[in-house]
């Protein structure tokens, strides 16, 4: 999709990761200067192979937890990406003092930098898990439960103080609530691999994917295209534009307007489609068979249910659509097989 954004100076924190190496590849493409500020704790040089062949690309290997860093990798931005955080529910059930450090602390130092450098906008990656316990389906951006997990705390602590950084500083954010993005560079390996990473290698590997339960549990699987044109039209939208945009959503929903003409709104960023973890391994087993017909007979292994895990994930993009345009073009079948590509690609490259 050609994009509008062109000719900023933007910066990707997180970028050698899954989603930001994606989003700054496409960033490129639209004739944007991109800097990129990573530590590369859970990113990878090689998902940068791409940008580092471009003069408008500069990579700074740093910490978003250290200020200097932030505010070396933000002079002269219009717009901050910010992707940088510790993902992974388990991961900060294990480890809750380091996700808190990076994901708020690392992020609070990452808005302040920005609204020292005074950039026009902090796009920022929240999260579904801000959703908690909230039993409705389809989730709609204003209700939200009790947080589930240290990780959800740390995303749901960074919608408050970008809105608060909105409200006392006038530095205008958006935070894109992702549900279960997928797609290329998504890391397979490790203790905290995503769903569709993992179930794609075992089955490469022809291991029986594990799930947990009996696979009807659904999310609203989110193929990375999508999440990239989240982002740009979120930088792409005037304040003018998105301020009468939001007056209309929310007259239509008949809601007050929580901030005014602040901008600080949170959007939500998915499909707007549900798919159980059974259907998920079917597709990924068809995506995967036509390089080796042995996948389609491997069996899944079932266990008991994950204590915490909500049953059903399903995202309303009314608000994501009226308010920035976005309108998913990637179906979740047609992002299975080209991440089923891709993955055989990489890890046959690999074995
Ligand atoms: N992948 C999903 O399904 C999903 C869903 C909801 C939200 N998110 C959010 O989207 C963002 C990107 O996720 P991803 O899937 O690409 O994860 P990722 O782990 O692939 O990327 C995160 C990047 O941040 C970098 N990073 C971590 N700590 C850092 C620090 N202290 N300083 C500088 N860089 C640091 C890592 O090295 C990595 O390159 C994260 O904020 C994540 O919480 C992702």
């Amino acid at each position: 999709m050609p994009y509008k954004l062109t000719g900023q100076k933007v910066l990707v924190t997180g970028g050698a990761g899954f989603i930001g190496s994606n989003l700054i590849d496409t960033l490129l493409e639209s004739g944007n200067q991109v800097v990129c500020l990573d530590n590369f704790s859970t990113g990878k040089l090689e998902n940068l192979d791409q940008a580092m062949r471009s003069e408008h690309f500069t990579l700074i290997k740093g910490d978003i937890r250290n200020f200097e860093d932030c505010a070396e990798a933000v002079e002269g931005c219009d717009y901050v990406f910010h992707q940088a955080a510790l993902g992974s529910v388990p991961r900060s059930i294990a480890d809750p003092m380091t996700s808190t450090d990076v994901n708020i602390g690392g992020f609070v130092k990452v808005l302040f930098a920005a609204k020292q450098a005074g950039v026009k906008r902090v796009i920022y990656a929240a999260s579904s898990s801000t959703y908690g316990d909230h039993p409705d389906l389809p989730k709609v951006e204003h209700k939200i439960g009790k947080s589930l997990s240290p990780y959800a705390i740390t995303k749901y602590v960074d919608e408050l103080f970008a809105q608060n950084f909105a409200m006392v500083y006038g530095l205008e954010t958006i935070g894109l609530r992702y549900f279960n993005v997928f797609g290329s560079r998504q890391d397979p390996n490790g203790a905290y691999a995503a769903v569709i990473p993992k179930f794609a290698s075992q089955l490469i590997e022809k291991s029986s994917p594990k799930i947990n339960g009996d696979g009807t549990f659904s999310r609203d699987f989110t193929y990375i295209d999508n999440v990239i044109q989240a982002n740009i039209k979120c930088a792409e939208i005037s304040t003018a534009d998105l301020t009468e945009q939001l007056d209309q959503y929310y007259a239509e929903i008949k809601e007050p307007k929580p901030f005014g003409d602040t901008i600080c709104e949170v959007l939500n960023v998915a499909c707007g489609d549900r798919t159980n973890l059974n259907q998920l391994v079917d597709a990924l087993k068809q995506g995967l068979s036509k390089y080796d017909a042995a996948i389609s007979a491997v069996e899944v292994d079932y266990g008991p249910e994950r204590p915490g895990d909500v049953p059903h994930s399903l995202a309303s993009i009314a608000k994501s659509n009226k308010a920035v345009g976005y309108d998913p073009s990637i179906t979740v079948e047609e992002g299975i097989l080209k991440a089923c590509d891709w993955y055989w690609e990489k890890l046959k490259k690999e074995s």
